[in-house]
């Protein structure tokens, strides 16, 4: 008989146990399912669940190992840990005055013409060195996780050149070792036309597929390939070409799709069978029938527009009800995103987008997961999965939307580890 597992972790009496057991990716209806024990228990092996369910039974079921941490959660709101299916966390400056000359009226793509933008960051990374760069991405991701987030997708793309993009998916795969989060890499070589090939395009696309995707595909630095598909950035026809040779080379699809302007950029990832499309302020009904049936799910990422000072958020509703499986994301960077709280993106998917609580919180694990290909491993509170979870100081889920710009997590728990611990005279539950 194999040996009896003994609980490492065990957290009881929690108000609201969110397991988000059932389908994924959540779809339409669906997406209201959380999985919801009232009074429950979770416990935890090592980095695995072992087992979830009414607080009382779980505590009767498994036997304690010596040392096992013992949480009373007091009635608060325990969920999967959070996954931001789409960042870029590697850069060293910062834009706000950027930002200023948006508040004075220029526009995201005035700016990038001009040589700001994306490229202002690329010459700067440049030049930074790599443990600068690693000591600050470090500290972003610190701030994610005291947000609740437990795994991320993380895109290189500051770096432009084969040198500068290798070296930021080694810093992610080195925090990946070093940093309790968890990372996803994204090769993201075609963010941009760096400067230096503003007058050759077909230069820099064919560095990017035969130079930068081999050398990141030699050294299994990257699980997809994304790209900045925009009028004025990438066309239709050079992303069908970059991510064919993307597929080619054996990395999964995602696409920055249709942000600025409809380009048909949703219709093109579903055609190529992406794993996500992202952005999607201005796609098109057709575009969301594709993706409906490709089932390349809509990572929704309302920080940017609210960054960019924009009107239009993306038609989260339009989507979930055509079947599209939809996720929320912080698109954490230094130009139209720069904010570490998925929750804010939660108030916002509530205001702006009319999305509730239980839906936003479906856009943030399971359908998360499927996004970045760790459906089933991650993304739920279930035997056998991750014991990545976090604690919340609310008693309803709801109040996540509604308790808005605080952070009102308590503890969050990586592999079976408490690694965030605000919870010292902080509950106001
Ligand atoms: O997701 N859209 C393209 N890339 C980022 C912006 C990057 C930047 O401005 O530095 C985005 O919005
Ligand atoms: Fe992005």
């Amino acid at each position: 008989m194999p040996p009896v597992k003994k609980a490492t972790l065990l957290i009881k009496n929690i108000g609201q146990l969110i397991t988000m057991d059932g389908p994924v990716p959540r779809l339409g209806d669906q997406m209201m399912n959380l999985g919801l024990i009232e009074n429950g228990g979770v416990a935890a092996a090592g980095d695995e669940i072992l087992a979830v369910g009414k607080s009382d039974d779980v505590e009767g079921k498994a036997p304690l190992a010596e040392g096992c941490t013992v949480i009373n959660a007091h009635g608060a709101v325990v969920t999967p840990g959070f996954i931001d299916s789409h960042t870029h966390p590697v850069f060293s400056i910062t834009r706000e005055k950027e930002f200023e000359m948006r508040i004075q009226g220029k526009s995201y793509m005035e700016i990038a013409a001009a040589g700001g933008g994306i490229r202002a960051s690329v010459r700067d990374l440049r030049t930074t060195p790599a443990d600068v760069l690693t000591r600050k991405t470090g500290g972003r991701l610190d701030r994610l996780m005291a947000h609740g987030v437990t795994t991320i997708e993380a895109k290189s793309g500051y770096g432009l050149s084969t040198e500068s993009e290798i070296k930021q998916l080694q810093i992610i795969r080195e925090l990946g070792q070093t940093h309790p989060m968890e990372m996803v890499p994204t090769f993201l070589g075609a963010h941009e036309v760096p400067d230096e090939y503003r007058e050759n395009r077909q230069g820099y696309i064919d560095l990017v597929i035969h130079e930068m995707l081999p050398a990141v595909v030699k050294d299994n630095l990257a699980e997809f390939s994304d790209i900045f598909c925009e009028e004025g950035i990438f066309n239709i026809e050079e992303s069908r070409k970059i991510q064919m040779a993307a597929s080619a080379a054996g990395l999964g699809l995602k696409f920055h799709a249709d942000e600025l302007k409809s380009t048909g950029g949703a219709e093109l990832a579903a055609s190529m069978g992406a794993c996500s499309a992202d952005h999607l302020v201005y796609t098109s009904d057709e575009g969301i029938r594709a993706m409906a049936k490709a089932g390349t799910v809509a990572v929704l990422l309302p920080g940017t527009t609210f960054s960019l000072g924009g009107a239009a958020y993306a038609p989260a509703r339009r989507m979930i009800e055509s079947g599209v499986a939809v996720a929320l994301s912080t698109d954490c960077n230094p130009g139209s995103s720069y904010t570490e709280s998925l929750p804010l993106i939660i108030s916002l998917a509530a205001l702006q987008m009319k999305m509730t609580a239980a839906e936003a919180i479906s856009a943030v694990t399971v359908n998360a997961a499927v996004a970045i290909n760790r459906a089933g491993r991650i993304g739920q509170l279930k035997e056998g999965l991750r014991a990545d979870a976090v604690i919340w100081d609310m008693t309803d889920y709801r109040e996540l939307p509604y308790h808005c710009g605080v952070n009102l997590v308590e503890r969050v728990i990586k592999r079976g580890k408490v690694v965030v611990n605000r919870s010292v005279n902080g509950n106001v539950r």
